[in-house]
């Protein structure tokens, strides 16, 4: 196993995690290493093992009981471990782990963990959320014109998926009177040679984002400035000039900057998550404790991943404990601090938060709109239509033949066919955002943007098949994990075909951790109670449609990068799509694949993406 290097103390997961003996209970006085907090570190160290987790997969399929097989696998837990003692007996060896290790791959942990509590009690907690809310609806109504809330929110992030969406709708909203969207310098590089050849300045980035939102030009226009900024800096890297002016106008900072890499080694995850989290605090206290000062309350944006993997228990909205199955990457666990650390500062700070966590998020839910964006579920489908576009390419039969060869073990996904994903649309996410604003009860509340309508493996797979015409299929997870990725990488790698297994690697194992039997049940219904948003969630087969539709067709699968060509044939989308809903009355979604691309292929000349006249 890699050694890891040395974790600076300010960044060490002893700051927020305690490893505690099962014994007695008591915190062990012992650096916690971040690849211990990992679900990937517990197993896939023994066949014995691996083979369980398959047959456990094959049981909930049968019996569609995840529970069933969970405590199934606690008793043949125990029955390998009585096992072990009775033959250590037989052989006279003295320590029976050593025989449950090497046998079954079973190792017996004397210590489990559990975030560190705060030392406050339940009623300190209750009666100091009672004030933060009374305080922050004051502060509204002082903000608010002829009974109107007129909110100056400061955004970090307003350039990524979910930023963007908010700014959209902000623009439409009468009750945003001002959005400053803090935006760092961006290289552009050439993508072949790395070679640097254009710095863009946050001026520039934020003229080509109204551009880009169809805001230029129109009176919303106005609400929008854009300052120079970096949240990884203290006072998040905005200059001492336009700092006394925010201090005195802003109402809300919603922090929705962040790294949504999956596969980012934990010191890069905890500066861009943690670090960042932690300046925007700061930052939102300097504000709330300003003489004078406007401020209503700081929103953070986190995940409700931040409860990491759990099976037999929901998550809470009410509270995060330390999953008893760990974290799937540093992404989820850093979140979760970030989590942590906004709740220290509204508990020991009195800071006004509100904690806004959403689900796996996907474009818009009408017509799957994303400005562009090719992360998380993005990233297999543009593979699989991609391998399902080079199918029967190639001069001669050879060549033809290899390349299908190549196009199916890409669309090759490694997901139990019960697993179930919590996806939403991140249109519900800005409404959430926005609701946050005007709504000071959800201060002092973490409220899941999350849907009730989890989708499955099985479903994902075959609408991808319908929709993009591949030939997906699923393969267990741990089995595809531990034996088959390897071998197959091994030999694309030797017949010259990098690309294919650093695809295949990629899908299998950073998409693996969501796709297997287990997935955490996300409580919902804070975001009805509490935000007020609507009791019907997006519906999430059709919204998962209409991602595939709209990366087929607008993306090209990732091919189109262009932002501006993006957000052309996204409006021209976005219009079609309203017409489609108008003359059929239904969402879009509902159709089926061959109607909606026989009315698609009748009003779009889908070469030069333009309405048919
Ligand atoms: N996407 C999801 O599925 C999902 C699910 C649940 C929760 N969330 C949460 O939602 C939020 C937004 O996610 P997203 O999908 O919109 O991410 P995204 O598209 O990757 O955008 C990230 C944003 O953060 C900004 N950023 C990152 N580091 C920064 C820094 N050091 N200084 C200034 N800005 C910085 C990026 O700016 P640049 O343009 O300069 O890079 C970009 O605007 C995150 O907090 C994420 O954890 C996302």
């Amino acid at each position: 196993m890699k050694r890891e290097a040395q974790i600076p103390s300010e960044i060490s997961p002893n700051r927020y995690v305690e490893k505690v003996s099962l014994g007695n209970d008591e915190a062990l006085d012992e650096e916690i290493l971040p690849r211990q907090l990992l679900v990937h570190h517990h197993r896939d160290y023994h066949i014995v093992d691996s083979y369980a987790h398959y047959m456990m997969g094959r049981v909930v399929k049968a019996t569609g009981d995840e529970n069933w097989a969970y405590e199934k696998m606690k008793r043949m837990r125990r029955l390998g471990h009585r096992t072990s003692e009775v033959l250590a007996r037989a052989i006279g060896q003295k320590d029976p782990e050593k025989i449950s290790k090497a046998l079954f791959g079973l190792k017996k942990r004397e210590y489990f963990f559990r975030y560190k509590r705060h030392p406050h009690t339940k009623e300190e907690v209750e009666a100091s959320i009672g004030v933060l809310k009374e305080e922050a609806a004051e502060q509204l109504a002082a903000a608010s014109r002829d009974g109107k809330p007129a909110v100056r929110v400061l955004l970090t992030g307003g350039t990524g998926f979910v930023g963007q969406e908010f700014l959209w709708q902000a623009a439409h909203r009468d009750e945003i009177a001002e959005v400053v969207v803090v935006i760092r310098p961006k290289e552009i590089r050439d993508r072949k040679t790395e070679e640097l050849l254009e710095v863009l300045t946050p001026e520039q980035r934020g003229s080509d984002l109204l551009r880009r939102l169809w805001l230029e030009g129109t009176d919303a226009e106005r609400k929008f400035r854009f300052v120079a900024g970096d949240v990884e800096e203290p006072d998040l890297g905005i200059s001492e000039d336009e700092l006394a002016g925010l201090a005195s106008s802003l109402t809300h900072v919603i922090h929705c900057a962040a790294s949504v890499a999956f596969d980012d080694p934990y010191d890069v995850s905890f500066r861009a998550n943690v670090t960042g989290t932690l300046n925007a605090l700061r930052f939102s206290h300097a504000l709330q404790e300003a003489e004078g000062s406007p401020f209503v309350a700081h929103i953070s944006i986190e995940t409700s991943y931040i409860h990491g993997r759990r099976i037999r228990t929901p998550a809470r909205e009410d509270e995060i404990v330390f999953p008893r199955k760990f974290y799937n990457n540093y992404y989820e666990l850093t979140k979760a601090m970030a989590s942590i650390e906004t709740e220290r500062f509204m508990l020991d700070k009195g800071l006004r938060v509100v904690q806004l966590c959403p689900a796996i998020v996907i474009g818009e839910s009408r017509a799957g709109n994303n400005r562009g964006d090719t992360k998380v579920v993005n990233a297999p489908i543009n593979l699989f239509g991609r391998a399902n576009q080079a199918r029967g390419r190639g001069s001669n039969r050879f060549e033809r033949s290899k390349i299908n060869a190549l196009a199916r073990l890409a669309c090759i996904f490694p997901a139990d066919p019960s697993a179930q994903i919590n996806l939403i649309p991140v249109d519900r996410v800005a409404e959430g955002m926005i609701a946050a604003l005007i709504r000071p009860r959800a201060v002092g509340e973490r409220i899941h943007l999350a849907s009730e309508h989890r989708i499955t493996s099985e479903q994902i797979r075959d609408i991808v098949n319908q929709e993009v015409g591949a030939r997906v299929t699923l393969a267990e997870p741990t089995i595809h994990r531990t034996v088959t990725l390897p071998l197959l990488t091994g030999v694309l790698r030797r017949l010259k075909q990098p690309k294919v297994a650093y695809a295949m690697e990629k899908l299998g194992t950073i998409f693996a951790g969501y796709s297997e039997w287990g997935q955490p049940v996300h409580q919902v219904g804070r975001d009805v109670r509490i935000l007020g948003l609507s009791e019907d969630r997006p519906n999430a087969e059709h919204a998962f449609r209409m991602l595939c539709r709209h990366n087929r067709y607008v993306q090209d699968y990732g091919k189109v990068r262009d932002p501006d060509e993006i957000s052309r044939r996204e409006k021209i989308w976005w219009e079609l799509i309203l017409e489609l809903e108008r003359e059929t009355g239904r969402p879009v979604g509902a159709m089926s694949a061959d109607d909606f691309r026989a009315a698609l292929h009748e009003r779009l000349d889908l070469e030069a993406f333009e309405r048919k006249s």
